[in-house]
């Protein structure tokens, strides 16, 4: 039988599969902007920096028998907190685990005295947004405009208040 899922605090023995989920949020990144250049030769080296600047309080992981398919953090600033990061590994999307991990971040967030809570997704990637949707996030804050300079091709169009724009 298979086990069932839970959602628990990170701790030191998860460390390889969580350098291995970040590896895979490197690459979901690599493959919407088609560029394997983007997180570096050791992307996994990001989430000893992000353990060391949030602490293992505010890392959980979704595990199944012994194993870890997801993760979630939470940044805290005081009243106001960012989700970051969220993954769940390629092969067990769209199991439910990412509205397991997202529902225990807003839960802790809640606890922590949290009145606003962020996330950033990159604008291209579309489905994170539109799960975010669903799960609440349903207020837009800023708004990063930016020039290429580098004229690298970009996805058009997504519309903003009756402009077009590309992403
Ligand atoms: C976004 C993410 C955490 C959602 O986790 P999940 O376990 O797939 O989510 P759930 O199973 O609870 O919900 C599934 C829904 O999420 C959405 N979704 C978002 N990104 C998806 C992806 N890369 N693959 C499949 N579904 C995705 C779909 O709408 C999906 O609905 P569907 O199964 O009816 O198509 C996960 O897909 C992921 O790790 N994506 C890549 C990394 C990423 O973008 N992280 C966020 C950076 S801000």
């Amino acid at each position: 039988m298979e086990s069932s899922l839970a959602i628990r605090n990170y701790q030191s023995s998860d460390l390889e599969s969580c350098h291995s989920l970040w590896r895979e949020l490197t690459e979901w990144h690599r493959q919407i902007y088609e560029d394997p250049t983007i997180g570096g030769d050791h992307p996994e080296d990001q989430f000893d920096k992000h353990l060391a600047a949030v602490g293992a309080s505010q890392i959980w992981v979704a595990i199944r028998g012994s194993q870890v398919l997801g993760l979630v953090g939470l940044i805290l600033r005081g009243i106001e907190a960012e989700v970051e990061p969220i993954v769940v590994s390629e092969t067990h999307r769209s199991e439910g685990i990412g509205s397991r991990l997202i529902e225990r971040a807003i839960a802790e967030a809640g606890k922590s005295g949290v009145r606003v809570l962020t996330i950033k997704p990159v604008a291209r990637n579309v489905k994170t947004i539109q799960f975010l949707q669903e799960h609440g996030f349903k207020n837009v804050g800023f708004i990063d405009l930016f020039m290429d300079l580098s004229q690298r091709p970009w996805k058009s169009h997504i519309e903003l208040f009756g402009r077009d724009f590309q992403f």
